[in-house]
């Protein structure tokens, strides 16, 4: 029998290390510090685990006793443990949810998301007018070879709008690599690749040297159109663009064509709509050229020019947008405020 005073110190002895664990284990605030309270107070090398070595040394008789004493401390500091831990992971799992927690009936943040130029709506207006018609849209690259912005185009190796005074060459000179002048390659990038009979209209963006003021800039757009069918004739190319004009400028625009020159066409003009809204009334404003297609770019594009013929055209984007709104100075429209946007009804 071991003394009363030792079992009444084991006693005291698993009393205060229960204490300590279950104070660690209280004062636990994260499933982390449990598990470390866990691992000092009960775990190898805790006081309660030395207290359970230590009964190998104790008279046999004694064991008993002593192991009911240290078992049932062990077992209300194991008890305390998985108590706190269901309450910390219960915690711990709504501190997440409320962390991921999705207002739905918040307020969303206003994003400026930006609006769309003028330009690009104005592109898109006149293309709807063709599209409605039954004509497709065409695109080709804006570093163009010289071929189809030139020769294809029937314009001769010295015209003076080959010059670099005119237009943008881009090294290595061997490529015989422009930025595109004008939207009338794409003419001949559709007669080459597209089906008969072709009605395409081709807006886009071509370059020239020019120095930029009020009414000219070196980067601006173009729409072009193409119609190559059996019997076209000049009256096509005038209906189709009076048609434009009074969709664009309403039902008192008219359309007239002035004898003009360009090697793609033949015969070529100049043509001018009669602007009904232009500030200090009605009058006529040069809009763009036309003409019927060359038959040497009709023949360059493998095409017999007894059997097709087909109109041609094209016009300036930015011109287009400062006569309609009588804007005076097309650096406007290129230098970004988004005031000049503003005017245009765009929500920015
Ligand atoms: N490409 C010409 C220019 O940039 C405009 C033009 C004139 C286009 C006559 C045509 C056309 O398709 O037939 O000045």
């Amino acid at each position: 029998m071991p003394h009363p005073d030792e079992n009444a110190d084991l006693g005291a002895r698993v009393d205060a290390a229960v204490t300590a664990a279950l104070t660690a284990i209280e004062a636990a605030t994260t499933t982390a510090e449990l598990q470390a309270a866990k691992a000092a107070h009960n775990g190898q090398g805790s006081e309660l685990a030395s207290l359970n070595g230590s009964l190998r040394e104790l008279a046999p008789e004694d064991r008993k006793a002593a192991g009911q004493l240290i078992g049932a401390g062990r077992g209300r500091v194991a008890e305390a443990i998985a108590a706190r831990q269901a309450e910390l992971a219960a915690a711990e799992e709504q501190a997440q949810l409320e962390a991921e927690r999705v207002d739905v009936t918040a307020l969303p943040r206003i994003r400026t998301a930006g609006g769309r130029h003028p330009l690009t709506m104005l592109v898109d207006e006149m293309s709807d007018v063709f599209v409605g018609m039954g004509w497709e849209i065409a695109e080709g690259p804006e570093l163009e070879h010289e071929w189809y912005n030139f020769d294809a185009l029937n314009v001769d190796p010295d015209h003076p709008a080959r010059g670099e005074s005119d237009t943008f060459y881009v090294a290595p000179a061997e490529r015989h690599l422009v930025l595109r002048t004008q939207t009338s390659p794409v003419q001949m990038r559709s007669m080459l690749t597209r089906e008969l009979p072709i009605y395409v209209v081709a807006p886009g963006r071509v370059y020239r040297t020019d120095d930029i003021d009020a009414t000219h800039l070196p980067v601006f757009t173009q729409i072009e159109g193409l119609a190559v069918d059996k019997g076209i004739t000049m009256a096509h190319l005038r209906g189709t663009l009076e048609h434009l004009a009074r969709i664009m400028f309403g039902d008192e625009a008219r359309i007239r064509l002035r004898p003009n020159y360009f090697p793609f066409t033949e015969p070529s003009a100049e043509m001018d709509v009669w602007h009904p809204g232009m500030r200090g009334g009605p009058r006529w404003v040069e809009w763009g050229g036309c003409g019927m297609v060359n038959p040497n770019v009709l023949r360059a594009a493998g095409l017999d020019p007894d059997v097709y013929s087909g109109f041609a055209f094209g016009m300036g984007i930015e011109r287009t947008l400062q006569f309609r709104y009588q804007l005076d100075d097309m650096r406007d429209m290129i230098e970004g405020d988004v005031r000049f946007t503003e005017q245009f009804g765009m929500v920015i």
